[in-house]
Protein backbone atom coordinates (compact mmCIF):
# COMPACT_ATOMS: atom_id res chain seq x y z
CA UNK A 1 0.00 0.00 0.00
CA UNK A 2 1.22 3.43 -0.31
CA UNK A 3 1.38 5.94 2.61
CA UNK A 4 1.42 9.43 1.53
CA UNK A 5 4.77 10.80 3.42
CA UNK A 6 7.83 11.61 3.07
CA UNK A 7 8.31 12.77 6.53
CA UNK A 8 11.16 9.94 7.35
CA UNK A 9 10.17 10.22 10.99
CA UNK A 10 6.45 9.31 10.41
CA UNK A 11 7.55 6.29 8.03
CA UNK A 12 9.69 4.38 11.02
CA UNK A 13 6.89 5.37 13.34
CA UNK A 14 4.32 3.46 11.40
CA UNK A 15 6.24 1.21 9.80
CA UNK A 16 7.29 0.09 13.46
CA UNK A 17 3.79 0.50 14.17
CA UNK A 18 1.86 -1.73 11.88
CA UNK A 19 4.96 -4.21 11.67
CA UNK A 20 6.05 -6.51 9.35
CA UNK A 21 2.78 -7.77 8.41
CA UNK A 22 2.42 -4.51 5.53
CA UNK A 23 4.48 -3.51 3.07
CA UNK A 24 4.16 0.34 2.60
CA UNK A 25 5.50 2.21 -0.05
CA UNK A 26 6.57 6.05 0.24
CA UNK A 27 4.94 9.12 -2.36
CA UNK A 28 8.56 9.31 -3.63
CA UNK A 29 8.76 5.32 -4.37
CA UNK A 30 5.36 6.01 -6.18
CA UNK A 31 7.07 8.15 -8.27
CA UNK A 32 5.05 11.38 -6.56
CA UNK A 33 7.52 13.91 -5.97
CA UNK A 34 5.17 17.20 -5.62
CA UNK A 35 3.72 18.88 -2.57
CA UNK A 36 0.18 17.33 -2.23
CA UNK A 37 -2.46 20.30 -1.47
CA UNK A 38 -3.33 20.41 2.46
CA UNK A 39 -5.48 23.40 1.95
CA UNK A 40 -8.89 21.60 4.14
CA UNK A 41 -9.94 23.51 7.23
CA UNK A 42 -9.89 20.23 9.06
CA UNK A 43 -7.83 17.78 9.93
CA UNK A 44 -10.01 14.83 8.47
CA UNK A 45 -10.40 16.66 5.16
CA UNK A 46 -6.87 16.61 4.97
CA UNK A 47 -6.03 13.30 5.45
CA UNK A 48 -8.69 12.60 2.89
CA UNK A 49 -7.55 15.35 0.28
CA UNK A 50 -4.32 13.41 0.63
CA UNK A 51 -5.86 9.85 0.05
CA UNK A 52 -7.64 10.87 -2.75
CA UNK A 53 -4.88 12.96 -4.41
CA UNK A 54 -2.75 9.61 -4.57
CA UNK A 55 -5.70 7.35 -5.26
CA UNK A 56 -6.44 9.35 -8.49
CA UNK A 57 -3.03 9.74 -9.62
CA UNK A 58 -2.01 6.01 -8.96
CA UNK A 59 -4.99 3.78 -8.85
CA UNK A 60 -3.20 2.20 -6.04
CA UNK A 61 -4.40 1.60 -2.55
CA UNK A 62 -3.06 4.30 -0.01
CA UNK A 63 -3.46 5.55 3.13
CA UNK A 64 -2.51 9.07 4.47
CA UNK A 65 -2.93 10.79 7.63
CA UNK A 66 -2.90 14.28 9.21
CA UNK A 67 -2.14 15.66 12.67
CA UNK A 68 -3.05 18.56 14.51
CA UNK A 69 -1.69 19.90 18.26
CA UNK A 70 -4.81 21.42 19.67
CA UNK A 71 -3.78 24.09 22.64
CA UNK A 72 -7.13 24.75 24.56
CA UNK A 73 -5.54 28.22 26.41
CA UNK A 74 -4.89 28.86 22.24
CA UNK A 75 -8.71 27.88 21.20
CA UNK A 76 -7.43 24.75 19.50
CA UNK A 77 -4.77 26.22 17.27
CA UNK A 78 -2.53 25.50 16.15
CA UNK A 79 -4.67 22.70 15.03
CA UNK A 80 -5.13 21.95 11.04
CA UNK A 81 -2.24 24.66 10.65
CA UNK A 82 0.69 22.94 12.83
CA UNK A 83 2.88 22.43 10.10
CA UNK A 84 2.81 25.84 8.90
CA UNK A 85 1.96 27.70 12.45
CA UNK A 86 5.29 30.02 12.36
CA UNK A 87 6.15 30.00 8.70
CA UNK A 88 5.47 28.63 5.15
CA UNK A 89 7.26 25.39 5.37
CA UNK A 90 7.51 22.53 7.85
CA UNK A 91 10.13 24.13 10.16
CA UNK A 92 9.59 22.47 13.64
CA UNK A 93 12.03 24.78 15.64
CA UNK A 94 10.23 27.82 14.71
CA UNK A 95 6.72 26.11 15.28
CA UNK A 96 7.87 24.97 18.53
CA UNK A 97 9.07 28.74 19.32
CA UNK A 98 5.75 30.46 18.35
CA UNK A 99 4.06 27.89 20.37
CA UNK A 100 6.06 28.93 23.36
CA UNK A 101 6.37 32.15 22.77
CA UNK A 102 2.21 32.44 22.62
CA UNK A 103 1.77 30.38 26.04
CA UNK A 104 3.96 32.49 27.60
CA UNK A 105 2.42 33.26 31.20
CA UNK A 106 -0.25 31.04 30.32
CA UNK A 107 -1.06 28.44 33.52
CA UNK A 108 -3.67 26.23 31.89
CA UNK A 109 -1.39 24.36 28.99
CA UNK A 110 -3.87 21.23 28.21
CA UNK A 111 -3.87 20.04 24.91
CA UNK A 112 -4.09 16.64 22.79
CA UNK A 113 -2.44 15.06 19.52
CA UNK A 114 -5.16 14.19 17.05
CA UNK A 115 -4.77 12.51 13.99
CA UNK A 116 -6.50 11.13 11.23
CA UNK A 117 -5.99 8.61 9.16
CA UNK A 118 -8.01 7.91 5.93
CA UNK A 119 -7.61 4.96 3.93
CA UNK A 120 -8.70 4.27 0.18
CA UNK A 121 -8.99 0.78 -0.68
CA UNK A 122 -10.57 -0.53 -3.93
CA UNK A 123 -11.78 3.26 -4.43
CA UNK A 124 -13.92 3.13 -0.84
CA UNK A 125 -12.68 5.70 1.74
CA UNK A 126 -12.25 5.12 5.70
CA UNK A 127 -11.31 7.05 8.35
CA UNK A 128 -9.91 6.34 11.89
CA UNK A 129 -9.21 8.59 14.43
CA UNK A 130 -6.58 8.64 17.37
CA UNK A 131 -5.59 11.44 20.09
CA UNK A 132 -3.50 11.86 23.32
CA UNK A 133 -4.13 14.04 26.05
CA UNK A 134 -1.05 15.99 27.50
CA UNK A 135 -0.22 19.31 28.59
CA UNK A 136 2.50 21.87 26.88
CA UNK A 137 5.87 22.27 28.78
CA UNK A 138 7.26 25.50 29.58
CA UNK A 139 11.07 24.41 27.69
CA UNK A 140 11.52 22.08 24.93
CA UNK A 141 13.19 18.69 26.75
CA UNK A 142 14.22 15.98 24.97
CA UNK A 143 16.14 15.23 21.41
CA UNK A 144 13.83 12.62 20.07
CA UNK A 145 11.35 12.57 17.94
CA UNK A 146 9.86 15.50 15.42
CA UNK A 147 7.67 18.20 15.20
CA UNK A 148 5.65 19.49 18.78
CA UNK A 149 7.66 16.13 20.35
CA UNK A 150 10.02 18.34 22.71
CA UNK A 151 6.86 20.57 24.48
CA UNK A 152 4.81 17.60 24.56
CA UNK A 153 4.13 15.79 27.95
CA UNK A 154 1.75 13.15 27.71
CA UNK A 155 -0.73 12.24 30.81
CA UNK A 156 0.54 9.84 33.06
CA UNK A 157 4.56 10.37 32.10
CA UNK A 158 7.25 12.93 33.25
CA UNK A 159 9.14 12.49 29.80
CA UNK A 160 8.15 14.40 27.02
CA UNK A 161 7.57 12.63 23.74
CA UNK A 162 11.24 13.54 22.59
CA UNK A 163 12.62 11.94 25.47
CA UNK A 164 10.40 8.71 26.37
CA UNK A 165 11.94 5.65 24.01
CA UNK A 166 9.91 5.39 20.68
CA UNK A 167 8.44 2.73 21.42
CA UNK A 168 6.64 4.00 24.39
CA UNK A 169 5.58 7.17 21.79
CA UNK A 170 4.08 4.97 19.25
CA UNK A 171 2.22 2.58 22.57
CA UNK A 172 0.21 6.12 23.61
CA UNK A 173 0.56 8.16 20.47
CA UNK A 174 -2.31 9.62 18.29
CA UNK A 175 -0.22 8.26 15.43
CA UNK A 176 -0.16 4.99 17.13
CA UNK A 177 -3.81 4.55 18.20
CA UNK A 178 -4.86 5.83 14.57
CA UNK A 179 -2.72 3.36 12.64
CA UNK A 180 -3.65 0.31 15.27
CA UNK A 181 -7.39 0.68 14.24
CA UNK A 182 -6.58 1.00 10.50
CA UNK A 183 -4.18 -2.30 11.02
CA UNK A 184 -7.26 -3.76 12.81
CA UNK A 185 -9.52 -2.51 9.94
CA UNK A 186 -7.17 -4.30 7.26
CA UNK A 187 -6.99 -7.45 9.28
CA UNK A 188 -10.83 -7.78 9.53
CA UNK A 189 -11.34 -7.05 6.29
CA UNK A 190 -9.05 -8.05 3.44
P1 LIG B 1 1.13 16.37 9.35
O1 LIG B 1 0.33 17.29 8.47
O2 LIG B 1 0.43 15.13 9.70
O3 LIG B 1 2.52 16.17 8.83
O4 LIG B 1 1.32 17.09 10.76
C1 LIG B 1 1.29 18.49 10.89
C2 LIG B 1 2.34 18.95 11.87
O5 LIG B 1 2.03 18.43 13.15
C3 LIG B 1 3.76 18.49 11.57
O6 LIG B 1 4.43 19.40 10.76
C4 LIG B 1 4.38 18.44 12.94
O7 LIG B 1 4.85 19.71 13.30
C5 LIG B 1 3.22 18.10 13.84
N1 LIG B 1 3.20 16.68 14.19
C6 LIG B 1 2.60 15.67 13.51
N2 LIG B 1 2.79 14.51 14.15
C7 LIG B 1 3.55 14.79 15.23
C8 LIG B 1 4.08 13.98 16.28
O8 LIG B 1 3.93 12.76 16.35
N3 LIG B 1 4.79 14.64 17.20
C9 LIG B 1 5.01 15.98 17.17
N4 LIG B 1 4.54 16.77 16.22
C10 LIG B 1 3.80 16.18 15.25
Amino acid sequence: MIFATNNAHKLEEVRAILGEEFSLTTLREAGITEDIPENEPTIEGNALAKARYVWAKTGCDCFADDTGLEVDALGGAPGVHSARYATDGHDFAANRTKLLRELEGVRERTARFRTVVALIIDGKEYTFEGTVEGTITCEERGEGGFGYDALFLPDGYTQTFAELPAEVKNDISHRGRAMRLLAGWLQENR
